[in-house]
């Protein structure tokens, strides 16, 4: 359907300038989301169709409903992402970053808050992660030896996949998590504070993922 859907836009739209190509996706994006598919079961009804975990996790106790295609995409590549891991430089186990949870695609600020950490010779009780997301920084401090991350972030569901990950762990006991904005409930005073920020003015208004990205007038 979608290469047909292309087949029909190449056909009678113009897609070279920069103007067009803008066109082109708007019009792509309108017509793909006209494409309902059906979720029986817990199960996208259509040949062929992955497995997306994320029906039942997120909607257990509705088994049948409709989608739109592109919401259908999204969920099947964070299930993969999901479900396969990211491997991070310097961190021994891969991540599994939750649906609508920021996960980096590039790793140069990590080595570099990696090789800071090395480095570091200040004492080690607490730390506080703001805007925690995946958990990386707040594992790479652990790595290194912190006692205690105490982390917030305003997306719910970095807290609900962190909680999910660390489960009854002993990790658990090592990172407190706070579904809140910046310092959150956390008032105590640590030897360090961290904070990989959104790093983009916002322009519209924002989701979850559009949070770790965008950022507003008053956040810093
Ligand atoms: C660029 S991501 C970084 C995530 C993670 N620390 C990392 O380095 O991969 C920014 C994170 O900050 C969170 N965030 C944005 N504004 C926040 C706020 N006011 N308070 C707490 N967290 C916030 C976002 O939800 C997102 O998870």
């Amino acid at each position: 359907m979608l290469s047909g859907l292309q087949e029909h836009l190449n056909r009678t739209l113009p897609n070279t300038s920069f103007k067009e190509q803008r066109a082109y996706r708007a019009v792509y994006h309108k017509l793909s989301n006209l494409i309902i598919v059906e979720i029986e079961n817990h199960k996208l009804v259509a040949k062929k169709a992955p497995v997306v975990g994320w029906f039942k996790k997120l909607y257990p106790e509705t088994s049948d409903f409709l989608l739109t295609l592109p919401q259908v995409q999204g969920l099947n590549s964070a299930w993969q992402w999901y479900t396969n891991g990211i491997t991070i430089p310097g961190l021994r186990n891969k991540i599994h970053p939750y649906y609508g949870t920021y996960f980096p695609t590039r790793f140069e600020h990590l080595e570099l808050f990696d090789n800071w950490l090395k480095r570091y010779s200040g004492p080690k009780k607490s730390a506080i992660d703001v805007g925690v997301g995946s958990g990386i920084l707040a594992l790479q401090m652990v790595k290194h030896g912190f006692q205690k991350v105490f982390a917030t972030d305003t997306n719910p569901n970095a807290i609900i996949g962190l909680t999910e990950m660390m489960g009854d762990t002993k990790l658990s006991r090592k990172i407190e998590l706070d579904f809140g904005s910046l310092f959150g409930k956390w008032k105590n005073k640590t030897e360090l504070i961290v904070f990989n920020p959104p790093w983009l003015a916002e322009t519209r208004g924002l989701n979850n993922l559009d949070a770790a990205i965008y950022y507003n007038d008053t956040l810093f």
